[in-house]
């Protein structure tokens, strides 16, 4: 294991793990946006591996080649200055969002799930861990990546409204979407993330669940700041 210090002892980190269609990934960067604090998405880590691995025709499985390739990523994020997804660029290119479809998502699923990926991905997560503070949305983000954050929240939902948004999401987009299917591939991913060996999708020791079933993003928003402001 990587020996470098977890900066999240020192620098504040709020964690914010759950299953994708959570709302964790916009109630994060709300949050980060509010404090203004640094973000870390995670999970397009893993989704740019995986993007990487399909474009260079890895088979997912390849432990060997998929880790050495998340060891030598060369990705940068280029904040926007407004609130907002950040530009991604993966070997200097712009990705655009490819790294967002179910394939690259179910994909990244499954790299994620390779030991020595989320080894080698592992010291670069921690890196994000910059003064004046750091929101990190993920998986394992409480768990393993920054076990040290003063507050640790696990945001859930049920699955079919999880499909619900993804559907609502996809339509906006003008991209053709069956919520059958996206409940189905949510249910397979979810039990993917949450049964693998290492580093499985769990609440983190002394985490807080909230349930975004029936709440809107404001709601969870205002929730993690009051016990973000109890903890300061
Ligand atoms: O959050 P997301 O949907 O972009 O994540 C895509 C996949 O990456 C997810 O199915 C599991 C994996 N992932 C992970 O294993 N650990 C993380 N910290 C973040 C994502």
């Amino acid at each position: 294991m990587n020996e470098r210090i977890d900066e999240s002892v020192v620098i504040p980190v709020i964690t914010i793990d759950g299953p994708s269609g959570s709302g964790k990934g916009t109630v994060s960067r709300l949050i980060a946006s509010q404090l203004g604090w640094h973000f870390l998405d995670s999970g397009a880590l893993y989704r740019l591996v995986a993007l990487a691995a399909l474009n260079r025709q890895f088979a997912l499985s390849e432990e060997g080649e998929i880790s050495l390739l998340a060891n030598s990523l060369d990705v940068k994020f280029k904040i926007n200055s407004s609130f907002g997804e950040p530009q991604i660029l993966l070997d200097g290119a712009l990705v655009g969002d490819e790294i967002r479809s179910e394939q690259c998502g179910n994909a990244a699923s499954k790299v994620a799930a390779l030991p020595a990926v989320r080894e080698a991905l592992l010291q670069r997560q921690r890196d994000f861990s910059c003064s004046p503070g750091l929101v990190a949305d993920g998986r394992d983000m409480g768990s393993v990546v920054f076990p040290h954050a003063k507050l640790k929240i696990f945001l859930d939902a049920s699955a079919e409204e999880r499909a619900q948004r993804r559907y609502k999401q996809l339509k906006e987009k003008g991209m053709s979407a069956n919520l059958a299917a996206l409940l189905e591939e949510i249910q397979v991913r979810d039990a993917r993330d949450r049964n693998r060996c290492v580093a499985p999708l769990v609440p983190a020791d002394g985490a807080i669940l909230i349930d975004s079933t029936t709440q809107g993003i404001d709601e969870v928003v205002t929730g993690i700041l009051e016990a973000w402001s109890k903890l300061v």
